[in-house]
């Protein structure tokens, strides 16, 4: 994991920190404005939540709808808790929230002697104060007195911030949902499962965590059960045992009537070698919607070279085949599927340099290839070495960004260092859209927000799919928007809750 010592900027940092806070402040006044017009607006969805009630209890005899029936799409993104560090200095602020459905936080990871779940960098979730030289502002902004001294309330590290953010975006709704595993805590998962006692204590402890930090659900990202007796047969259980516990608690705040929901989802393999021993009709009676991860088709442990993120392909390896392999096999409602979509690249040192000028795409795929590049100075040194290239960052220098229609992928090619490089691009994102709506899909996700290009809204990845969508986005504000699960929480907590001092704020101005 990266160091702490990465927010110890030079000058140049400083600057442009500087111009991000600015920019922070003028998005945040915006927001701020827009929240006193539309305070009415927010209070009639709330009403409107309330007349929804009666909404069957999830789980029970039939399987598990979605939860924005006929609404729009889901359009989400995952933020990792490594993002602020250099050379990254990606903060949630930069993501584009009045685009986004949903932000999947990435990644608590689980104690394997406990069961229970843990931050992967407790500075980073919890202690960075990304508000500082801009507390007083904030503070002014949010009860109209500067000099009350409450910029002491704000909710620090990067899931303060998101909480903070999805409390005064009220216009543009987002949720913010806990993302546990990923791939370097797999064998977690193994070990959890197989204990039940570990297993009650990882359910505590996710739904605790889930709802002290003011998230609005619960990602499971185990890469991958194996294929044996106990793996998949567990993953059920723990599924079915989070879906209760989350009942439960709702049932708590809302008194036994199921009025408002927390969010449940997975991160799943999205090639038939993974999914196939999976029990994925019974796991889908609990969850409300399977994230496809349809990328990394192809990489450093690949055979041949390959588009690592394309739609189509004469192969197994590729989102449509995923997709259909859900509804057909396992006869998946489609609404619950969300296309994963990559804000980077996957790149290749192709072994035969003899290519034609301006050579077809088919001369760059399923090629021998001799490792994934060199890193280059502006990426991660970890994922240049995994050749992971940033989509902002791309295409690569002095080269021409392609499409290929037939597969949906975007590449580009270096043709001097030999270096192939395949990614999403505002096409591809545009043309998976189109593939979501005409088949009636969720919505689609992106892995992650760093890759973005926030710079330049004609490049903006988020922008073009949620454009081929005719912005058809559905948002669903964030469940503590529902004053009854702010009271909850004040009860429950107390003066010790992560969020009290915020709450409280809001719980009073709203008297
Ligand atoms: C938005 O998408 C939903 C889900 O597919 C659909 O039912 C609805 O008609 C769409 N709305 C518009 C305005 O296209
Ligand atoms: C299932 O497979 C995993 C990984 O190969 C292994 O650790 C575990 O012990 C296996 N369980 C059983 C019951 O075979
Ligand atoms: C923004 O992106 C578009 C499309 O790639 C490009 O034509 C344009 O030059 C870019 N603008 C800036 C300011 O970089």
């Amino acid at each position: 994991m990266v160091g702490h010592s990465a927010h110890h900027g030079s000058r140049t940092s400083v600057i442009s920190h500087l111009l991000i806070l600015l920019i922070v402040i003028t998005l945040i006044i915006e927001m701020c404005l827009y929240s006193r017009i539309f305070k009415n607006q927010r209070s009639d969805d709330i009403r409107d939540n309330f007349k929804n009630g009666g909404r069957q209890v999830p789980g029970m005899a039939q399987n598990q709808g979605p939860h924005i029936e006929g609404e729009g799409f889901l359009s989400g993104v995952y933020y990792s808790n490594w993002s602020p560090y250099k050379p990254r200095f990606h903060f949630p602020h930069d993501i584009n929230l009045m685009q986004v459905s949903h932000i999947y936080y990435a990644f608590f990871k689980i104690n394997p002697r406990t069961g229970g779940i843990e931050n992967t960098d407790s500075w980073s979730d919890l202690e960075m104060n990304l508000y500082k030289p801009l507390a007083i502002k904030s503070s002014e902004l949010i009860n109209g007195n500067p000099n009350n001294g409450n910029q002491n309330i704000l909710p620090l590290g990067c899931i303060g911030e998101l909480f903070y953010l999805k409390n005064i975006c009220s216009d543009k709704k987002f949720k913010v949902i806990m993302s546990i595993g990923g791939w370097s805590d797999s064998e977690n998962f193994k070990i959890i499962i197989k204990d039940n006692k570990l297993l009650k204590n990882f359910v505590d402890s996710s739904v605790e965590t889930m709802f002290r930090l003011g998230f609005d659900g619960v990602d499971l990202d185990w890469e991958f059960p194996e294929n044996n007796q106990s793996e998949p047969q567990g993953y059920l259980k723990l599924v079915k045992m989070l879906r209760l516990k989350l009942n439960s608690l709702e049932s708590q705040i809302f008194g036994g009537r199921v009025e408002d929901h927390f969010q449940l989802s997975i991160a799943a393999p999205a090639f038939k070698d993974k999914l196939f021993y999976l029990p994925i009709t019974e796991i889908d009676q609990y969850v409300d919607y399977w994230n496809m991860m349809t990328y990394d088709y192809y990489g450093s442990w690949s055979e041949t070279t390959g588009y690592h993120s394309n739609l189509f392909s004469e192969t197994e390896l590729n989102g449509n085949f995923a997709m259909h392999y859900m509804i057909d096999k396992f006869g998946v409602n489609s609404r619950k599927l969300v296309l994963g979509m990559a804000a980077y690249g996957r790149s290749f040192h192709i072994k035969d340099n003899k290519f034609e000028p301006f050579s077809q795409n088919s001369v760059l795929i399923n090629k021998i290839f001799k490792g994934v590049g060199k890193p280059t100075k502006e990426i991660d040194k970890a994922d240049g070495k995994e050749g992971i290239w940033p989509y902002k960052n791309l295409p690569k220098k002095d080269t021409i960004e392609q499409y290929d229609p037939k597969y949906v992928s975007a590449y580009c090619f270096d043709e001097k260092n030999s270096i192939f490089i395949s990614y999403d691009n505002t096409k591809s994102a545009k043309t998976k859209a189109e593939y979501v709506m005409h088949n009636k899909l969720g919505g689609g996700f992106w892995w992650e927000s760093c890759g973005e290009a926030y710079t330049n809204e004609s490049r903006s990845l988020i922008n073009a799919f949620n454009e081929g969508l005719h912005f058809n986005v559905s948002s669903k504000p964030s469940i503590f928007q529902d004053m009854r699960v702010v009271k909850y929480y004040l009860n429950k907590y107390g003066d010790d809750g992560f969020l009290t001092p915020y709450l409280k704020h809001l719980d009073s101005s709203k008297q």
